[in-house]
């Protein structure tokens, strides 16, 4: 690589993150001032970017399903942040959910009740107990599951209102998935474990209208984010209609009344790309994905009018409204055997650990340093490789220069790890001039929290 000058630093990274006269804001904060005001490594969100996220995605499924409603339930696996969701819960939006604990966060984020999906497949009695007495929707992911929920719910002498999670057949989706990048994408949901055989789920469906505690609500289905290719998802529609018609149409006199296809959409920024190639825009996504599941529908004698279309975005709503501040530690070089130059931070591959298990792709933007842009390894700071951007063109930087890692809000913070006994760090809402902690960075006493010595050891 040539060396060249810094030039980007013009450019708006989004409405609400970006370069504004020399400067990287977040809103209306300077990112150097939150560094200086907060420490790093930090996670920000951007409140407006989240809700405008939020409401694009709302939009652009509402026009590609105009059957009936579009319910947009955000998968709060992706941002945890309890500040974070209660945003989203202002905007309206319902919630997938995961096991006992994302329930807790959906209800202290402010979720109503009837807006919740309770997802995820092993669920234990006690969660499904809880989900019955809320009147949550529980997304059933099996036959034990389903009659220890009609169990549940006639002890209670409530009805649990359900739907069942399919596992469509995926054969036509032969393409390479960049998720499980050593298999094709049928391979890839073959591989995953949620869901019941379309065969098993007709009788189920029947077994469940027949049962006074049940209230079989529609069907579930997530692929999960295997490509962003519009070609792709347009075939993964046309798989999900399939699978929902032969559901539907196997059980005589019953309609269902909302449709779920999950999440799985990728972030317009989209650090998932092996490419590094920005996503297709959501609205084409989305038109794709609306048209491809009605011409199915009907395709296979359901008629989608009057049915609730939901969709569990994660990655798509939340990356982009985040971002992660890290400093330089330290800048070392190398010039035998060979030219190399690491500049070392103080954050890790395991505050973003996506690096490790999508190998992502966040895009570092260098606030501060100048000079000529040369190659350089961005590394963390933890014992591994910690490899976070490998020969990427640098500027001269030196201790205490500014690096924001774009594209962060989803999973990072929800997904990351103590290795080497560090402390996570927090994350701070923006809105426009204001930044303030709605997670606080963990302490060394965090860390050993958890630690109980025997007396015999003390
Ligand atoms: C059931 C379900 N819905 C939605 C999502 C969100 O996926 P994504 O972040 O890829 O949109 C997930 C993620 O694993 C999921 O398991």
């Amino acid at each position: 690589m040539p060396p060249g000058q810094i030039t980007q630093r013009e450019r708006p990274v989004s409405a609400s993150i970006g370069w504004r006269d020399q400067q990287f804001l977040i809103e209306q904060c300077e990112v150097t001032d939150l560094a200086g005001r907060f420490g790093t490594p930090l996670n920000v969100i951007s409140e407006r970017a989240l809700r405008e996220n939020f409401r694009r995605i709302s939009r652009a499924f509402a026009a590609s399903w105009p059957h009936g409603p579009v319910m947009v339930l955000p998968s709060i696996k992706a941002n945890y942040v309890l500040a974070v969701r209660r945003v989203l819960s202002a905007e309206g939006a319902g919630c997938d959910t995961f096991g006992a604990s994302e329930l807790q966060a959906a209800l202290r984020g402010g979720v109503a009740p009837d807006m919740i999906s309770v997802n995820g497949s092993a669920k234990d009695e006690a969660l499904i107990a809880t989900a019955v007495d809320l009147g949550a929707r529980i997304t059933i992911d099996s036959a034990d599951e389903l009659h220890m929920t009609a169990a549940i719910a006639k002890r209670a002498e409530r009805r649990a209102r359900i739907r069942l999670r399919l596992r469509p057949d995926y054969e036509a989706l032969d393409e390479r998935s960049e998720l499980l990048v050593d298999r094709s994408i049928s391979e890839a949901a073959n591989t995953y474990k949620p869901g019941i055989e379309v065969g098993e789920a007709k009788r189920l469906a029947a077994e469940a209208l027949a049962d006074p505690n049940l209230d079989l609500l529609g069907l579930m289905v997530h692929l999960g984010r295997h490509s962003a290719s519009v070609a792709v998802w347009r075939k993964a529609a046309a798989s999900m209609a399939q699978a929902f018609a032969e559901v539907a149409g196997a059980v005589k006199g019953w309609r269902p009344t909302e449709l779920d296809i999950g999440g799985g959409f990728p972030a317009p920024s989209d650090p998932t790309s092996p490419t590094g190639s920005p996503a297709p825009a959501i609205e084409e996504i989305a038109a794709s994905v609306g048209k491809s599941l009605s011409d199915g529908l009907r395709a296979g004698g359901v008629e989608p009018a009057g049915i609730t279309l939901q969709i569990e975005p994660g990655r798509s709503l939340f990356a982009d409204a985040g971002v992660h501040l890290t400093r330089i530690r330290h800048v070392k070089e190398q010039t035998n055997p060979a030219h190399r130059r690491w500049i070392e931070t103080d954050t890790t591959e395991m505050f973003l650990p996506d690096l490790l298990i999508e190998h992502a792709h966040f895009k570092p933007e260098f606030v501060t340093g100048d000079g000529d842009v040369t190659p350089a390894d961005l590394v963390g700071t933890s014992c591994g490789f910690d490899i976070l951007a490998e020969q990427i063109p640098a500027p001269a930087v030196s201790a205490g220069d500014l690096v924001v890692f774009l594209g962060t809000g989803a999973y990072q913070d929800a997904a990351s790890a103590n290795f080497n006994a560090l402390p996570r760090p927090g994350t701070v809402l923006v809105d426009g001039e204001k930044a303030e902690w709605i997670k606080r960075p963990e302490t060394i006493a965090d860390v050993f929290a958890r630690d109980l010595i025997p007396d015999r050891l003390a």
